[in-house]
Formats: C-alpha cells, sequence, structure tokens
C-alpha cells in the first residue's frame, strides 16, 4: 500500500518504473554485509538515461570505515559514468518504519542534485516519497562552492 504523504515529489516516474526500483534495493539488500550490525540495507538508483545501479551496506571491523548502501549505488553509478539521476529506493527489514537515510548519506545524494526521488520503502513494498532537498534543508551544496570561488576572483580584481 503507498504512503501519500510525498514531499515535493517529482512527477513522471511511473508505478511499474517505482516497483522495479523497489525491488531492485530489496533484492541488493540480500547481499548487504552487516556482521556487526546485523542491519540489513539495499539501495537502487534510476539515472536519467534509465539505467538501474544498486548497493548494499558494507561494514567493516574498523567500523568507521563501513558504508552505506546509498552511497554504494550511488558511487558505482558515478564510477561508470552516470551523474544525473531520477530516483534512488532504499530498503531494510524494518517492518513498521520506512527506511530513512543517514545524514552523511542525505549529504552524498544533495551533491548530485536536491529535485529527485527518494523512496523510502517498508519490505512489503511501500514506500513514501521525498525530495533529497526536503530530507535536507537548508543543506551546503556544490553551489555554495562556487559562490566561495566567485567571492575570491570578485576580491583579487
Ligand atoms: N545504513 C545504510 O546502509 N543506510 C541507511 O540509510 C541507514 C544505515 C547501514 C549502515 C550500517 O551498516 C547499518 O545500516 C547500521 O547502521
Amino acid at each position: 500500500m503507498e504512503d501519500t504523504r510525498n514531499q515535493n515529489m517529482q512527477p513522471g516516474l511511473e508505478d511499474r518504473v517505482v516497483k522495479a526500483l523497489i525491488q531492485r534495493s530489496q533484492k541488493a539488500k540480500d547481499f548487504a554485509y552487516c556482521p556487526y550490525s546485523k542491519f540489513r540495507v539495499g539501495a537502487a538508483v534510476l539515472t536519467v538515461d534509465g539505467s538501474f545501479f544498486t548497493g548494499c551496506n558494507v561494514e567493516n571491523a574498523a567500523s568507521n570505515l563501513g558504508i552505506c548502501a546509498e552511497r554504494v549505488a550511488l558511487s558505482k553509478a558515478v564510477s561508470e559514468g552516470h551523474q544525473r539521476f531520477k530516483a534512488i529506493a532504499i530498503a531494510s527489514d524494518l517492518k513498521d518504519d520506512f527506511i530513512s537515510p543517514c545524514g552523511g548519506c542525505r549529504q552524498f545524494l544533495i551533491e548530485f542534485g536536491s529535485q529527485w526521488n527518494v523512496y523510502l520503502t517498508k519490505p512489503d513494498g511501500s514506500h513514501r516519497c521525498m525530495a533529497v532537498e526536503a530530507l535536507l534543508p537548508a543543506a551546503f551544496t556544490p553551489e555554495d562552492i562556487q559562490k566561495e570561488k566567485k567571492e575570491e576572483e570578485k576580491a583579487q580584481i
């Protein structure tokens, strides 16, 4: 069943595409390497040209080296030449909650635009859709870096 509390949702994703994206995130979860937390997460991103990339969380004995599913999926896409995204779906085993990305992943997502869709899901496939910008208001973004450069250039004149 679909949750209707969508926030700043971008139009254009057909139900069947959302379903396919969520299914991919659920499959990716099966590969989670999480011997420490035992908390499995999967993610699937959809690029603007219709390609899918998936990721799972990959933990490490040196705990701060672990990486979230969302960052794995995005990094796989970027490392294969994709930087423009329509949506990401995130899956976990939490039955009663829509899995929500951590702060670091929100920052990682907004690097590639604020106006794309994040599907927070439950194992039964139900979802809540939020725009990246709704998940990280007042964000520090690549545009801020550009502003800084422009200010420096002005100061040098
Ligand atoms: N985790 C993710 O992969 N994505 C999230 O959105 C939340 C947390 C992972 C990190 C860690 O491996 C485990 O879940 C428990 O925090």
